[in-house]
């Protein structure tokens, strides 16, 4: 149980045994003098998915960014496996584990499906094995692995980003706005491949606007709002906050 939680403000989220494989505990960070967020507190438990959810400018993204090293929090505590990693450099969180498909994908658009899936063996993946896995996945990105990533659709494009993340042999995935830009279906698909690798072993933290689409399969959900957690817990009592608290449910 982190420190934040000890008032019993997140009594839902407690599984007394089971070591948080991602934390964050009264975490602020801002850009520039303006703080976004004011003391986020979150639990990412082993092997499970971990919705966040609620409306624009929230800090969602930022808190993912906080997560991936990619923006330094400025008070609190990031820990990993129970580790303070407070000013973990993006390439360090890579290496414990802490991979990210940040909004927008962050595919290289003028590079090939193939050319893409290069840059997962940045960390030691053998590039025919990280192919295999991806087209064995996702067999369209087979078909297209001599096409320019640009120049496919969203959906194939949000496939590629999940299969060079995974390349990466990732233990916390974090996606932000895996729906953005997708058709309800392909969505659903996308969600279903998440749930798959949770099942798998994979711990993994969603930013979402649209909670629809991942409260279905998220073992939790936390509420953002303004730069803090407002409430966290099982995912049904979570989207009764969202339907009475804002429209985005
Ligand atoms: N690069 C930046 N420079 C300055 N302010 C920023 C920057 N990025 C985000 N912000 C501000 O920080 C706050 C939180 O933004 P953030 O992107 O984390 O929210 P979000 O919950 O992901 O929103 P959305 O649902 O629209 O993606 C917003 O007020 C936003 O304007
Ligand atoms: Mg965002």
């Amino acid at each position: 149980m982190s420190e934040a939680n000890r008032g019993g403000t997140l009594p839902q989220t407690e599984q007394p045994g089971e070591d948080p494989l991602l934390e964050l505990a009264g975490i602020r960070a801002g850009y520039g003098a303006i703080e976004v967020l004011h003391g986020v507190d979150l639990v990412l438990r082993p092997g499970s998915l971990l919705a966040l959810l609620g409306p624009n400018g929230g800090g969602k993204s930022t808190t993912m960014r906080v997560c991936a090293g990619l923006h330094p929090p400025t008070g609190g505590e990031l820990r990993f496996a129970g580790r303070t990693v407070n000013g973990v450099s993006a390439q360090d969180a890579a290496r414990l584990g802490v991979c990210s498909i940040p909004e927008g994908r962050g595919i290289f658009p003028n590079l090939t499906v193939r050319e893409n899936l290069w840059a997962a063996t940045g960390t030691g993946a053998r590039l025919e094995d990280v192919e295999d896995r991806a087209y064995a996945r996702f067999p369209v990105l087979g078909e297209r692995r001599h096409q320019l990533a640009g120049s496919m659709s969203g959906g194939e494009q949000q496939m590629l980003a999940l299969s060079r993340a995974l390349g990466t042999d990732p233990a916390v995935l974090l996606l932000d706005e895996l729906s953005m830009g997708l058709a309800p279906m392909i969505v659903t698909r996308m969600y279903e491949t998440v749930a798959e690798l949770v099942e798998g072993g994979l711990s993994v933290l969603v930013a979402e606007q649209f909670a629809r689409a991942v409260l279905p399969i998220a073992d939790t959900a936390a509420l953002m709002l303004h730069g803090r957690v407002v409430a966290a817990g099982p995912p049904a009592a979570i989207e009764d906050r969202l339907s009475s608290d804002y429209l985005g449910g």
